[in-house]
């Protein structure tokens, strides 16, 4: 079971002048200019169809980057069938084969695909070069080599045997095929869904979000060269709610692998339920879903590691993250010192297109969202309950701009302190230092979601009550940190509540969830 030893991959910084900074601005400029077509990928094959959309950059919402082919339901069929004919070699496939694969995909994005993905991500979904390399590359390339890891510590785990009797586990893929549906906002999230799955022998529908197109075709591209046979990842793109509900009338449908919104989720799994007495197993459910992320911070606090927490926290990806903070409760007496920092940290922060690499906050994703943020922002300007102290401004002229938006409430139950918003928004509450203890009780009972959190001290019985009071108000809990950047093998992660299933995106357990063990006693 000795496989190559998993270690982060590290972090280039596109420095000026650097020959990563070069590669990633040809790479973007040549990409933004040409057009690219991404049909269906089928059995091994890339198949057009007769409907297609048009992609543009986020940040220039005119410009016309390429197309895609949307999915009917004879292709879903046909990818469903594919998908059982490519099962019958892949489950047989030695671990090793599996491993060797993904692990060649790894190497490949961390090589001759870095750029590429980058820029693919950069383009179409409108991030940095800093969140793009953090996660198109890193993530998804961390990913990529732990679960080779994991897996093997899946299958080292054996049951006792006695001189007579030898037992083993035999830890077999569902049997049928599994269904990924991945986000626009981590590129690294769509590579890993279908891609953990298929490391476990499984075979694999994948549709990504609409908006995360351009990168998906890249990580097809890596894993096809990587050696995925034909038949075991087919990705489909369309309307969600016609391809989902192709995938589980089959009986064969034997698992969903998640992230996205809450409300999708609860309707896939509405669906499994409804149809649950014709599969052929039961189908394993796993989903990451939404967040309302909350950073409190205690009188005796570090003013100025709050101000960091929360301006990286909450606007870093465009706020664009399931982990973003985007509540905060302050004690009084930091609040004034927080607040300045706050302010001056965003007076120097730039916002625009991702191929400026000073710029710090690009566009959200498409125009709803933007024009929700907005609609929340406009009525803060309105409410005697809310201030906007840093940021309130938007502009989707070009590109569906938000500048990162600070308001400041004095109702704890404020709407943007409650509702996810899932962009460049941040609500603070200042409660009195003396209410510590009923703030953390509030922040619980607020707490509809439970994915990330961060609690911020120095007093160290501060820090043990507040990790006691929020014990299941975040999957992830952060001591002085702010609540976001999990990193793959350090910080398993991933939320209850309304937040998901909490099977730990980059983790072992994740992976327990895409096997189905059987025991082999034999007798002597
Ligand atoms: N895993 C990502 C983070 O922790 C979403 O920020």
């Amino acid at each position: 079971f000795k496989v190559p030893v998993a270690v982060n991959e590290p972090v280039k910084t596109y420095a000026p002048g650097s020959p990563e900074r070069e590669a990633v601005i040809a790479e973007y400029s040549k990409m933004f200019r040409s057009k690219v077509d991404v049909p269906l990928y089928i059995n091994g094959k890339y198949v057009t169809t007769k409907n297609t959309k048009t992609m543009s950059p986020p940040h220039d919402h005119k410009h016309v980057v390429g197309t895609y082919h949307l999915a009917d339901k004879n292709h879903v069929e046909d990818a469903i069938a594919t998908a059982l004919e490519a099962r019958k070699t892949w489950s047989q496939m030695p671990w090793e084969h599996r491993a060797g694969i993904f692990l060649k995909a790894a190497e490949l994005l961390a090589g001759p695909y870095r750029a590429k993905i980058n820029a693919a991500t950069m383009i179409a979904q409108s991030k940095t070069i800093h969140q793009a390399e953090i996660d198109s590359a890193c993530e998804l390339i961390d990913f990529l080599r732990f679960n080779v890891q994991f897996m093997t510590e899946i299958y080292h785990d054996q049951p006792q045997s006695t001189s007579d009797a030898w037992n083993r586990v035999e830890y077999r893929p569902l049997e049928g095929f599994t269904y990924a549906v991945t986000p626009f906002n981590f590129t690294a999230i769509a590579g890993n869904l279908p891609s953990c799955m298929a490391l476990m022998g499984n075979v694999v529908i994948w549709k990504p979000s609409n908006h995360q197109i351009y990168s998906a075709k890249v990580i097809m591209d890596v894993f096809e060269e990587a050696g995925v046979p034909a038949g075991v990842i087919n990705v489909v793109f369309g309307d969600a709610a016609m391809i989902t509900d192709t995938i589980m009338a089959s009986p064969d449908f034997s698992g969903l692998h998640y992230t996205g919104s809450t409300s999708v989720f609860q309707s896939l799994w509405k669906k499994i339920g409804n149809n649950i007495a014709n599969y052929k197993t039961y189908p394993r459910i796993v989903g990451e879903t939404g967040g309302k992320d909350f950073i409190v911070a205690h009188k005796t606090a570090d003013a100025r590691q709050v101000a960091t927490a929360i301006v990286r926290g909450a606007f870093e990806f465009q706020g664009q993250k399931c982990s973003a903070a985007s509540r905060a409760y302050i004690a009084k007496s930091i609040w004034s010192d927080v607040k300045k920092y706050v302010i001056e940290d965003l007076e120097t922060v730039k916002m625009g297109s991702p191929e400026d690499m000073n710029n710090f906050v690009t566009a959200v994703i498409h125009e709803a969202s933007f024009d929700k943020l907005a609609s929340y922002i406009d009525q803060a300007k309105k409410d005697k309950t809310a201030t906007i102290i840093a940021g309130g401004n938007y502009d989707k002229s070009k590109g569906y701009f938000i500048e990162p938006t600070v308001i400041e409430t004095t109702d704890p139950k404020y709407s943007t302190m409650c509702t996810e918003l899932f962009g460049p928004v941040m609500t603070v509450y200042v409660y009195d230092d003396k209410d510590f203890s009923k703030t953390l009780k509030l922040v619980d009972e607020t707490s509809e979601y439970a994915l990330t959190g961060a609690i911020m001290a120095t007093d160290r019985y501060a820090i043990d009550e507040a990790t006691k009071a929020l014990q299941n108000s975040a999957g992830n809990f952060y001591i002085n940190d702010k609540p976001t950047g999990a990193v793959v093998g350090q910080q398993p992660f991933g939320g209850a509540r309304a937040s998901g299933t909490n099977d730990k995106a980059g983790s072992l357990q994740n992976l327990l969830r895409w096997i189905s063990p059987r025991l082999v006693k034999e007798t002597f």
